[in-house]
């Protein structure tokens, strides 16, 4: 398997280390300390390109693979998870999924602001008692004919406030189990949507989490994506995609707090010398360098597994299950190895620490990966 990047790899890249360091670090700290969501950011973000990146040009998108997605969240997640979850959100459970699944009245509609960063998405599959137990959900959308009548709450909804249009997974059929779910596209302002005050979270703070209730609102049945009964799998094959992006963000957190860790042991000095000639430092800088490799390695391989064509369910629930493990073990080191300085908002390991542990939950908990992977292998 060659993972060499091309060119235009290459340049995407560098496009994107050069947008974390000018655009996402300035303020970063006290974005997440205000809990600020990353606005101008974004809207920067959507006018280069980076919010519909694998979509096709003629809805507004970028046409590229999903490699080099992969690689640019790695690089906007070194610097800023706030951010970068903006752009894993719209890319791959928004916009693949409208992409993929959706009528070409609702591309034209939705697709094609959202390639742009006219307005962004939101993805609301989890309720309050279906999390992980995803078939579960007690948000119902109710056969009227010409619309669907939806009732429920979605809980901890990235862009839950900012997003103009929301992806709801809903029930209509409860006799159908799974096969009786809808995925709805509901627009902002729709009678009876309500959205619920922000969570105060551990990490990715800047990033803007709310819950949703739905209060008899009206939803036309254009809007529903693909057949009837097909929310479930939309929702799956959405979140395959999804992973490769949170899998990415986990790279990116733990290669940021890497690269922080190794410039900090370089200057600092103790017993006489910089601390990265201390075993003890050296030692965890080499584990930090080979884990992040065979996490890269893991997010390559789902990133191409998609774009070969070949089924990616497996490889990016493992790349997910291990990159996110990369990420707490790597931030954790990293502020080890900066001592009181790592315990200090403006050495930045900290906040990339806090940021680390949600990508061992959302998009499916570690848990749920690998139930993932060992049905699939147990399969084989
Ligand atoms: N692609 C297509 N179909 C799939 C699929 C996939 N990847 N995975 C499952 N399915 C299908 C199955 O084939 C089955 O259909 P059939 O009966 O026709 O064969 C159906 O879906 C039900 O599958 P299971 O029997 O395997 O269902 P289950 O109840 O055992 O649960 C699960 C499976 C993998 C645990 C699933 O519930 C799951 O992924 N849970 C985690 C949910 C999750 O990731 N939530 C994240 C929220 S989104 C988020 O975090 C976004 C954000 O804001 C950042």
């Amino acid at each position: 398997m060659d993972f060499t990047l091309s060119e235009e790899q290459l340049m995407i890249q560098q496009a994107a280390r050069d947008f974390a360091q000018t655009e996402l670090l300035p303020g970063v700290i006290e974005r997440d300390d205000a809990q600020k969501f990353p606005e101008e950011q974004i809207k920067k973000l959507g006018e280069l390109g980076f919010l519909g990146m694998m979509v096709d040009p003629k809805y507004g998108g970028s046409g590229l693979d999903t490699l080099s997605y992969a690689i640019a969240m790695e690089e906007l997640s070194k610097v800023d998870a706030s951010s970068s979850v903006v752009v894993s959100v719209n890319n791959s459970l928004v916009c693949w999924g409208l992409e993929t699944f959706a009528s070409e009245e609702q591309k034209q509609k939705f697709l094609t602001k959202l390639t742009t960063g006219e307005m962004i998405g939101a993805f609301c599959l989890s309720e309050p008692e279906a999390g992980s137990d995803a078939t579960s959900q007690k948000t119902t959308a109710i056969d009227k004919g010409d619309h669907y009548l939806l009732n429920g709450t979605k809980n901890w909804i990235t862009n839950g406030s900012t997003a103009g249009v929301y992806l709801v997974i809903a029930q209509t059929d409860v006799e159908k189990g799974h096969k009786g779910i809808n995925a709805l596209i509901v627009e902002k302002g729709t009678p009876g949507f309500e959205i619920g005050p922000k969570e105060n979270k551990l990490g990715i703070r800047g990033s803007d989490t709310h819950s949703l209730m739905f209060n008899d609102v009206k939803v036309p049945k254009e809007n529903r994506i693909g057949e009837d009964g097909f929310g479930f799998k939309f929702a799956m094959k959405t979140l395959s995609g999804g992973r490769i992006g949170i899998a990415a963000q986990a790279l990116g957190i733990a290669a940021g707090a890497y690269e922080l860790a190794l410039k900090y042991s370089k200057e600092r000095k103790s017993f006489g010398t910089e601390i990265c000639n201390h075993q003890a430092i050296a030692f965890k800088l080499a584990d930090m360098h080979t884990e992040i490799e065979a996490a890269r390695l893991l997010v390559y391989k789902a990133a191409l597994d998609k774009d070969n064509g070949n089924n990616y369910d497996l490889s990016s629930a493992m790349a997910k299950l291990f990159a996110s493990k990369v990420a707490m073990d790597t931030t954790v080191e990293a502020v080890q190895i900066h001592g009181g300085n790592g315990f200090v908002k403006d050495y930045h390991v900290e906040r990339l620490m806090r940021d680390a542990k949600i990508t061992q939950i959302y998009e499916g908990t570690s848990e749920i990966q690998k139930i993932v992977i060992s049905r699939s292998i147990i399969k084989q």
